[in-house]
């Protein structure tokens, strides 16, 4: 018999029908009178559906004893159910128990436990309420990335895990080696010598894929790059993962006012998507985590994001009457802090802050005519603060070599990037959305370490 999911068969109308389940056992309860009701779960959605199991099974005695986090299939009719909050009920013909789960060493039992406690069982985490919504949110959040893109003929490409370049400049890349490090090869001068490594060279974990998606870019027209980044950054915060996945798509012909349009509207589609389409999440999030989520989202999807300059923003921020941990001043990047006060206080929206100094952005963002800034912006939101880092690409040669030199980066290395401007060049933009922070925005989970399913963060890589 084929297997119905208990998504489909609590929206059944169909009472009466025959239906098999399989999934994992929530809770039990035994009544006196030779009843078993078992809350049974399989992913499809929040809720469990109630099984009802009387005496006359054959192996009675033995559903009567299962436990939390026990594997059943469970064969049966669709009831009516007199219990308050359910519509059906699986009136059960068979339990057939597939695995047990020891009630004295199975961690998840069903009682309140932290958030810190469940990273430590990231393995099964996933059966409670909680993470099976954020697994639900992220799949949703993924699909509707590809549907904004794919529908707007957006090429997907594939860009390299492994790479040799240092796209952001920031040094913070993990080296991929097979050197013995015991004894690593020796270069005359006594460094190591890395020309003996796998690669012949050094490579590293790419921290993104616009460099190499920029190629694509410009022969194929717009594309997008979805994946996983890595970044050595050893930022201990809420929202910083060593492992995290960016989508990060390129348009040609355009420039940064087309890359904040495209930002707007891909971030409003991501949020009604998830709102039309995880409404039993959603509300679970809503209630339990954060309870200003759906009236955010709602706001959010509905209302034109603010655009400002990096420097208005400055001069907003030092009139503002407010202690800072760090004062803010033209030249230095915006900390969280800021990010947070110009979205939640001053615009109470998510905000496209532009045109920042070229010191403190990326060799590859173009110059603006007054000379010390550059085509960069960043989309701020309520609570996380940047959501998305992007710009306008330097498509002059001249402009973009003499960026490389003024922040001491070899030339040669990048080769490749400057041939696009020296053949063919056009003006072009992209940005980098990070998917986890998406999803804590869109549920309103204060961790970033709670929305991806194994999260790598400084000291810590477990499973
Ligand atoms: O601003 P970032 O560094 O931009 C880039 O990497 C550009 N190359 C993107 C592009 O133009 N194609 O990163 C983009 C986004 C950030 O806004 C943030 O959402 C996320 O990636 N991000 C992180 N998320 C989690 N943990 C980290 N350590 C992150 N660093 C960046
Ligand atoms: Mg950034």
């Amino acid at each position: 018999m084929k297997r119905t999911r208990i998504k489909d068969a609590l929206e059944s109308m169909d009472v009466g029908a025959e239906v098999a389940l399989a999934g994992w056992v929530r809770t039990v309860r035994t009544s006196k009178g030779g009843f078993s009701f078992l809350a049974l779960n399989d992913g499809s959605c929040m809720a469990t559906i109630q099984v009802v199991a009387d005496s006359a099974l054959p192996n009675y005695d033995a559903v009567a004893h299962l436990t939390t986090g026990c594997s059943v299939i469970v064969r049966g009719e669709l009831v009516a159910s007199p219990a308050k909050g359910q519509r059906v009920e699986v009136k059960a013909t068979e339990v057939q128990v597939v695995g047990l789960a020891d009630a004295d060493t199975y961690p998840i039992q069903p009682k309140h436990h932290t958030f810190e406690f469940l990273r430590q069982q990231a393995h099964l985490r996933t059966r409670t309420n909680t993470f099976g919504a954020v697994a639900r949110v992220r799949n949703a959040v993924c699909a509707a990335i590809h549907e904004f893109f794919q529908s707007r003929h957006f090429l997907y490409v594939h860009t390299p895990i492994i790479t040799a370049s240092d796209c952001e400049g920031a040094g913070q890349l993990f080296r991929v080696t097979t050197l013995d490090h015991a004894q690593p090869p020796r270069t005359p001068e006594g460094q190591i010598d890395y020309s003996q490594d796998f690669f012949g060279r050094s490579s590293y974990l790419t921290v993104s894929g616009q460099l190499e998606v920029e190629t694509y870019a410009c022969s194929l027209g717009n594309v997008y790059t979805f994946g996983p980044t890595f970044r050595a950054e050893n930022s201990n915060t809420p929202r910083h993962l060593a492992e995290f996945w960016m989508v990060e798509p390129e348009i040609v012909f355009a420039d940064l006012a087309d890359d904040a349009d495209l930002a707007e509207q891909f971030l409003k589609f991501l949020f009604r998507a998830v709102l039309d389409r995880c409404g039993q999440d959603v509300a679970f999030f809503n209630e339990r985590i954060d309870k200003t989520v759906i009236d955010t989202l709602t706001h959010v999807a509905d209302s034109d994001f603010v655009r400002l300059d990096y420097t208005e923003a400055v001069e907003i921020l030092q009139k503002a009457d407010r202690q800072w941990d760090y004062p803010p001043a033209w030249g230095n990047d915006l900390q969280t802090e800021h990010e947070r006060f110009l979205t939640e206080q001053t615009f109470k929206k998510p905000v496209i802050l532009m045109n920042y100094p070229a010191s403190i952005k990326p060799f590859y963002m173009r110059l603006n005519d007054d000379g010390r800034t550059v085509a960069a912006m960043d989309v701020l939101v309520p609570k996380i603060g940047e959501i998305i880092g992007g710009s306008q690409r330097e498509e002059r040669l001249d402009v973009l070599e003499s960026r490389i030199d003024a922040q001491h980066m070899r030339k040669e290395d990048y080769w490749w990037y400057t041939d696009l401007r020296r053949y063919g060049t056009v003006p072009h933009a992209g940005f980098g959305l990070g998917l986890e922070r998406t999803v804590q925005f869109v549920t309103g989970m204060a961790n970033i370490r709670d929305v991806i399913p194994f999260p790598r963060a400084p000291r810590s890589a477990d499973f």
